[in-house]
């Protein structure tokens, strides 16, 4: 009896073999795309290993930057750029409020979107991250061995800064399109002045290759378009860059109508070496202007605002040559240059075909002077003279296109909600495949270089509905990973992002991970505040303002006791932790504090500021989990009236 028990477990096991084998079988000839087995091994990264590639998503109205890992669709990280962020500090600590500094004041939000890797040579090099704010126009360079938001620059003269943060292919610069159009300089004027007054800056600003620090190196000042996307030229067209335009109606009010009037809107190619040679001889006209300047250094842990009061402005019609409309089909919206730089698509997005424009033909038109009249002074190309070809009826609502580096173009189509392959060269359709729903950017790692890595596209999703258990009317978006190594795409993840992607940067993981920093060498520490020895802990008062020096270890703070704070002071703690090791940060809060906690990293020092407005005995602790007796790691501030004379003491280990 127990013998024919197991031959039939036997059986019923290798029918489980047979099965599961036709099942991988039929799945390699077709139609179970996420279904089969398949897909969940090409996903899975088991415990304890890594994934291939890193993938930086904006944030949108988060204002932030996540890092995710492909292909498992893990998120690592929120990198805080334009947001405030209570998780460990920024923009709440004393050390980072400089960097959300712009010409209207302390503004700690945005809008982030277009993230941009830096190159060398059209292919990624991992120095850094660029991403564009676009509410108050400013640009972020992120440090991706720190991960941490080392530079902000604003863009004056400009509003809604949307065609950014794209870079030149050696990060010669990174660009900064404005998407309305204002008044230059501003003035009060009437609205409906709209039209021929206002301008589109396009502002290029240079990046030092050393420390990749920036600055806007001129604005070209443009006719009143809404300015969309761009994208640089690269290999061949290096040298160049593209921006869509939309509204060349040039309308103030309706604009889902009056800006859908023209047949073709244009994309502007700027011939920014020609430019850049104008203005290094001496050409464009300095301006006044005012902007912030913020730079965090890893030195002094510190952040500093300078407010600069001049830009260079340059007339397009000032520098023959350097400026050009390709008329493009309609109101286009993605701009994107193939990796060869010979093509320039535009995804029109009230088309029904996509627009390939040729380098070389519009060149040629160039050369040959063949144009087709003139905007502002700005000669147009004739659209049939630079067109390559177009993709038939590919789908409805185009918005962007990434490329695979083997000759493929993968368009997002937002209306019928898909992600379309297609040959660049046929310029025919290979695959489509569903998005859910309602795609609106692609990417691919290395997508916007000259060496894209094609294994991976990721779409980015704009409706969520049905995709994952309801949490309420609020979702988070969704994206959705496809394989793209094969002729179909087979879609492999659905994956929750945080805020609203408006694009992402992926880069392979073996770029960024041997670089990552661990810590920060206590010795290199040149913070003014810090305590870099118990010994220098202390506490000094200067009339109502008290800086207390502590340092954090585990478990305790020096000091833990102090007395002779007063109701109404102005308290700095300058809080230093004097771990050396990897991934032993510790955190610190203060009760009644009208900020945030502070998450200091190993040989950092942080400043909390506090007011104390109640006499009592009140505690501090540390937020972070840090050894076994992380809840021992506490201390307190005794408050006494404004007017007492306690005097200022502190310790550690009395009673
Ligand atoms: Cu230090 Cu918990």
């Amino acid at each position: 009896m127990k013998r024919s028990i197991n031959s039939l477990l036997m059986l019923a096991l290798v029918a489980g073999v047979v099965a599961s084998c036709n099942n991988s079988k039929s799945n390699k000839n077709g139609d179970q795309g996420a279904l089969a087995s398949n897909a969940a091994e090409k996903v899975y990264v088991a415990p304890g290993e890594h994934d291939e590639f890193y993938a930086f998503f904006s944030g949108g109205y988060s204002g932030n930057l996540t890092v995710y890992g492909l292909p498992s669709g893990r998120m690592f990280k929120e990198i805080p750029v334009f947001s405030q962020f209570p998780t460990n500090g920024y923009g709440y600590s004393e050390e980072t409020k400089p960097m959300l500094n712009t010409s209207h004041g302390f503004v700690p939000w945005d809008d982030l979107h277009h993230p941009d890797i830096s190159q060398t040579n059209g292919k990624l090099d991992g120095r850094w991250i660029f991403v564009n704010g676009n509410n108050t126009p400013r640009i972020a360079r992120v440090d991706l061995e720190t991960f941490e938001t080392e530079e902000i620059i604003e863009v004056p003269n400009s509003a809604g800064n949307h065609s950014s943060s794209f870079i030149t292919e050696n990060t010669e610069y990174v660009v900064a399109g404005t998407r309305f159009s204002v008044p230059v300089p501003q003035e009060d004027i009437p609205i409906n002045e709209y039209k021929g007054k206002f301008k589109g800056a396009l502002s290029f600003i240079s990046v030092e290759q050393e420390t990749g620090r920036m600055d806007i190196k001129f604005q070209l000042m443009m006719p009143g378009f809404d300015y969309d996307l761009s994208h640089p030229g690269r290999g061949k067209s290096h040298g160049w860059f593209f921006f869509t335009t939309y509204n060349t109606e040039e309308a103030n009010s309706l604009l889902e109508v009056n800006a859908s009037q023209n047949d073709k809107d244009f994309i502007a190619a700027v011939n920014w070496k020609k430019i850049e040679e104008y203005v290094n001889n001496g050409g464009g006209t300095k301006m006044p202007a005012n902007y912030a300047h913020n730079v965090y250094d890893h030195g002094t842990h510190n952040a500093t605002t300078t407010m600069k009061k001049e830009v260079l402005t340059v007339d397009p019609t000032k520098v023959p040559g350097a400026v050009f409309f390709l008329p493009t089909p309609k109101s286009p919206h993605g701009c994107d240059v193939d990796p060869t730089g010979s093509y320039i698509i535009g995804n029109g997005k009230l088309s029904a075909d996509l627009t390939i424009h040729s380098f070389d033909k519009m060149i040629d038109a160039i050369d040959n002077k063949k144009f087709d009249g003139e905007a502002y002074g700005i000669p147009i190309l004739s659209f049939e003279d630079i067109l390559a070809g177009t993709v038939k009826q590919a789908g409805l609502g185009p918005l962007h296109t990434e490329f695979d580096g083997k000759g493929n173009a993968y368009t997002t189509f937002f209306i019928s909600s898909e992600l379309v392959k297609w040959n660049i060269e046929t310029r025919e359709v290979i695959d489509r495949q569903p998005n859910y729903y309602s795609v609106g950017h692609v990417m691919i790692p290395g997508g916007n270089s000259a060496e894209p890595f094609g294994k991976y596209a990721v779409s980015m999703n704009k409706i969520t509905k049905d995709r994952y258990l309801p949490t309420g009317p609020e979702l988070e978006h969704s994206a959705q990973l496809f394989d793209i190594t094969g002729d179909k795409m087979e879609l492999l993840l659905d994956f929750p992002t945080h805020g609203e992607p408006h694009y992402a940067a992926g880069i392979p993981a073996e770029i960024l991970a041997p670089k990552s920093k661990k810590i920060y060498k206590l010795e290199d520490n040149k913070h003014e505040y810090a305590a870099l020895t118990s010994g220098d802990t202390r506490v000094e008062r200067d009339g109502k303002e008290v800086h207390i020096y502590m340092s954090m270890i585990r478990s305790h703070f020096t000091p833990d006791n102090i007395e002779g704070i007063k109701v109404g002071d102005k308290v700095y703690f300058h809080i230093t932790n004097h771990e050396q090791d990897f991934d032993v940060p510790h955190g610190f809060a203060m009760i009644g504090a009208n900020n945030a906690e502070l998450l200091i990293m190993p040989g950092q020092t942080k400043t909390l500021y506090w007011e104390p407005k109640q006499i009592g005995v009140w505690p501090f602790y540390c937020t972070d989990f840090c050894s076994a007796l992380h809840q021992e790691m506490q201390g307190y501030i005794r408050v006494s009236p404004e007017n007492s004379n306690i005097e200022l003491t502190w310790s550690l280990g009395e009673d």
